[in-house]
């Protein structure tokens, strides 16, 4: 692999710099609140003189984001949050179109994944802003002296939060941090409606596979689990809902899925998808017990959700049949194929979420940087909440873009809301 190393960055090829700004301003297109608020943050320069730290999927979206701090007075570095999403045609426009050092090659190694994130943090960060919490862990136990630089930081996603509250809950958190993942605007549209349609995507673009009529087994019933099951179902496929929390798998049942153990379901699926944020979910149990040409792909933020070890030594041998898809023989004769190595199958075979709900998410982003720079000496070091205004008013310049509006409250129903006696 040539690749292009400088200080302004790491990245696969510089001469693809023209095709990623193409697609940097495509995205565009479909982030309406985010370049509203770039526009201000170009007036307002809310961030002015701080330096942020990004890991995230390095995508069109994000590259977007980049640009509106940089025009909020921010100098920003990024890196990628995971060695399979970036798209290295992004990565090299950042780095040699906008200025943005950019430290991600799409299929990086783990030394090379590491070393990204070091040189991110070597920009001596104020702010960080993760995906999946890997900047916190690194300052938190490799880069102690640091941690008195940083005023705070975001978090992206689900598993994120779930690792920064364990971190606040043995007392170790040094900093504040914004749980983006957790704002209504984010979560209810990005974990569903994005993960919904990006990891049918990307699991189309591996496999050309027709889904429907297919039994289609789904690990976890979160809001990334609820979406992919919708969205496959509105493909025509047989949906199957495994679960450990009751309330899920009851709401799962309600919705109309079949819901089973993941023993029962390993013997009849056809295609299974895990996004359930725990560990190995698919165990070698249930690859025991698997049909021959059974496919298992994983959307959940880390591969830890199928237990590849214990797939590669029950397999004879494996090849490589299309790009992200690895065929297992099995001992027993049975095929198996497991998609993009078990990491996230929608950001490595495919593009990531669309557009259209990133914007949603990074504008959730963009406004807790700013409220950061405004009150991050008032906050203890904890996982926060994103304040309820910002969520709102995401939510309602979102459609305002999309050119709906909805109704307000009269003072007379606002009073009976407000009120206890009356009654029929
Ligand atoms: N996470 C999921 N989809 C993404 C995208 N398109 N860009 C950045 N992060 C993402």
């Amino acid at each position: 692999m040539t690749t292009t190393s400088t200080e302004s960055g790491h990245v696969l090829d510089t001469g693809l710099a023209g095709e990623g700004a193409r697609r940097i301003e495509w995205a565009a297109r479909e982030m309406p609140v985010l370049r509203q608020l770039r526009r201000r943050f170009a007036e307002e320069m809310p961030l002015n003189g701080l330096r942020i730290a990004a890991c995230l999927h390095v995508t069109s979206e994000t590259a977007n984001l980049m640009l509106t701090l940089r025009d909020g007075g921010a100098s920003v570095a990024l890196c990628a949050s995971n060695p399979l999403s970036t798209q290295d045609d992004v990565a090299a426009a950042l780095a040699a179109e906008y200025g943005i050092p950019t430290f991600a090659i799409k299929g990086e190694d783990r030394d090379t994944y590491y070393s990204h994130i070091q040189a991110a943090l070597d920009s001596r960060p104020n702010i960080t802003m993760d995906d999946g919490a890997d900047l916190v862990a690194v300052l938190h136990t490799t880069r102690t002296e640091q941690l008195t630089e940083v005023i705070g930081g975001t978090e992206e996603t689900t598993t994120g939060v779930i690792r920064l509250n364990s971190l606040a809950e043995d007392g170790r958190l040094k900093y504040p941090i914004m749980a983006v993942n957790d704002a209504d605007t984010k979560h209810f549209f990005d974990n569903r409606y994005g993960t919904g349609q990006s990891t049918l995507d990307g699991i189309t673009r591996a496999t050309n596979m027709l889904w429907a009529g297919k039994k289609v087994v789904i690990c976890g019933y979160g809001w990334c689990g609820r979406g992919v099951a919708l969205r496959a179902r509105g493909m025509g496929a047989h949906t199957i809902v495994t679960e450990v929390n009751p309330i899920r798998a009851l709401e799962a049942a309600m919705d109309g899925h079949q819901v089973m153990t993941i023993a029962e379901a390993s013997e009849i699926g056809d295609m299974f998808i895990t996004v359930t944020g725990g560990l190995a979910a698919i165990g070698r149990d249930s690859l025991a017990a698997m049909k021959d040409g059974a496919i298992v792909a994983n959307s959940g933020h880390f591969n830890v959700e199928i237990d590849i070890e214990a797939l590669e030594e029950m397999a004879d041998g494996k090849q490589t049949v299309r790009p992200f898809v690895e065929e297992y023989l099995m001992g027993d004769g049975r095929r198996l194929y497991l998609l993009a190595e078990g990491r996230l199958i929608n950001l490595a075979a495919a593009e990531g979420h669309p557009s259209a709900v990133m914007d949603m998410s990074f504008a959730n982003q963009a406004l807790s940087l700013e409220y950061l720079a405004q009150t991050a000496h008032t906050l203890t070091p904890q996982v926060h909440a994103v304040p309820r205004d910002i969520d709102e008013e995401v939510g309602r310049l979102k459609l305002q873009s999309m050119g709906i509006r909805i109704d307000s409250l009269t003072a007379e129903q606002e009073k009976y809301l407000a009120s206890w006696d009356v009654g029929t």
